[in-house]
């Protein structure tokens, strides 16, 4: 394909260390094979590269990065309206679970679902993340709990990122709640999600792999097993942590050199501290925050001072977070967390990317996938401030328009 030069643009590179987001007034963005050749002020672009090129100007719109969806439970069966009413009328969400409520209940509509609705259903969803700029999105399992009903959502999430211009990163969440027919023994579950992981894996359904580490989900000592079965396999994991208690789960996934600990109200100094040492990010859902009523805040004053980068996502889910709008995320992010708008975009941008482990994506740079969306908002604040706006005016992955 031809090199594109877009020109007229306000472009939010994202890049660290210069201006705010990376912001260029009069910017360039320059893209051949599917990768950015160059980016910068557009008074400073190298003369090749407006010779050879097709150019497209875009009158004053921003450019992004293409936003990042770094923790999401796409696919699902059923609903859980009726949950909602149950918690209006003063039930818990952990009362719900210990009912037999909550997951569980998401578990059996999944299993009774074919592939073809799981699908119908999650595209819809995708479809509303697409239309915000979104052009990478991670997808969990987690609502099979048996060994056919994951590979079955693990393959729905693949067939997605095949019918969509995105890409979709698969995350195995076997350990996500205890399915009935291993009610009373958490221990034998672990096994077989241990057993499963390898055979999934060879199915190249796994890029990553999670569980739920809290009292209503499963131990340290049981997440440990899981972990152990990743790294035996080479893949990178993440954790459920710290959302309902304190359960020190951060600690344990940042000695794996987790890639992300998410949620995280409960987390302690110490936690903190681990996550600065090994790398790990912060993946911040303000949507479960105040879908579930929380009341405790993630501790962000500490992990910006132990410098944690601090990704933000939907965490689309049918249970505490049935959520399809990363703006509506950004904004949450501000006003409930009280990030920076920037911090924010970072958020969904270059510290998503590396929630991930894509180092290939989530800033505009020279060499980095050409994965960017169009904006008609004069300043990249614009985007954390407004809520129900939709201001993206379209998106581009590996320099291909959707
Ligand atoms: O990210 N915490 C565990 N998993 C989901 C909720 C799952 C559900 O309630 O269906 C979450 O909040
Ligand atoms: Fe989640």
């Amino acid at each position: 394909m031809s090199m594109q030069l877009w020109i007229g643009a306000r472009i939010a590179t994202m890049a660290e260390g210069g201006a705010p987001y990376g912001f260029i007034d009069d910017g360039a963005l320059v893209v051949e094979a599917g990768r950015i050749a160059w980016v910068g002020p557009r008074a400073e672009l190298p003369a090749h590269y407006a010779s050879g090129a097709q150019v497209h100007d875009v009158q004053g719109a921003l450019i992004t990065p293409g936003l990042i969806d770094c923790h999401t439970h796409l696919v699902w069966g059923g609903d859980r309206a009726r949950e909602f009413e149950l918690r209006l009328q003063g039930a818990s969400y952990e009362d719900i679970a210990k009912a037999g409520g909550g997951i569980v209940s998401t578990v059996k509509a999944t299993r009774a679902a074919d592939e073809a609705s799981l699908l119908a259903q999650a595209q819809r969803r995708l479809d509303a993340l697409l239309a915000e700029g979104v052009t990478t999105i991670e997808i969990k399992s987690g609502y099979g709990l048996s060994e056919e009903a994951e590979a079955k959502c693990l393959r729905v999430a693949r067939t997605l990122g095949q019918r969509n211009r995105l890409d979709v990163r698969t995350t195995f969440l076997g350990a996500h709640a205890l399915p009935p027919e291993f009610a009373g023994r958490a221990d034998d579950y672990i096994a077989e999600v241990v057993r499963m992981l390898p055979r999934l894996h060879e199915q190249g359904l796994v890029d990553a792999v999670d569980a739920f580490c809290e009292r209503i989900g499963f131990s340290v000592d049981q997440t440990r097993r899981v972990f152990e079965t990743a790294r035996a396999l080479g893949l990178p994991v993440k954790l459920h942590a710290e959302q309902l208690s304190d359960s020190a789960g951060t600690q344990l996934a940042a000695s794996f050199d987790a890639l992300s600990a998410d949620h995280l109200e409960w987390l302690s100094e110490e936690g903190v501290r681990a996550m600065a040492k090994a790398g790990t990010v912060a993946v911040l859902l303000p949507g479960a925050y105040y879908f579930i009523r929380e009341t405790r805040l993630p501790p962000v004053a500490l992990l910006r001072e132990h410098g944690v980068p601090m990704a933000v996502s939907t965490d689309c889910n049918p249970g505490t977070s049935p959520c399809t709008s990363l703006l509506l995320m950004l904004n949450m992010a501000c006003t409930l967390f009280r990030l920076t708008p920037e911090e924010a975009l970072a958020g969904v941008t270059r510290h998503a990317a590396r929630a991930l482990g894509l180092p290939d994506r989530g800033v505009l740079a020279a060499g980095l996938r050409a994965d960017f969306a169009l904006w008609d908002v004069e300043h990249p604040a614009q985007l954390a401030y407004a809520f129900g706006a939709r201001p993206c005016r379209g998106a581009f992955v590996q320099g291909q328009a959707r």
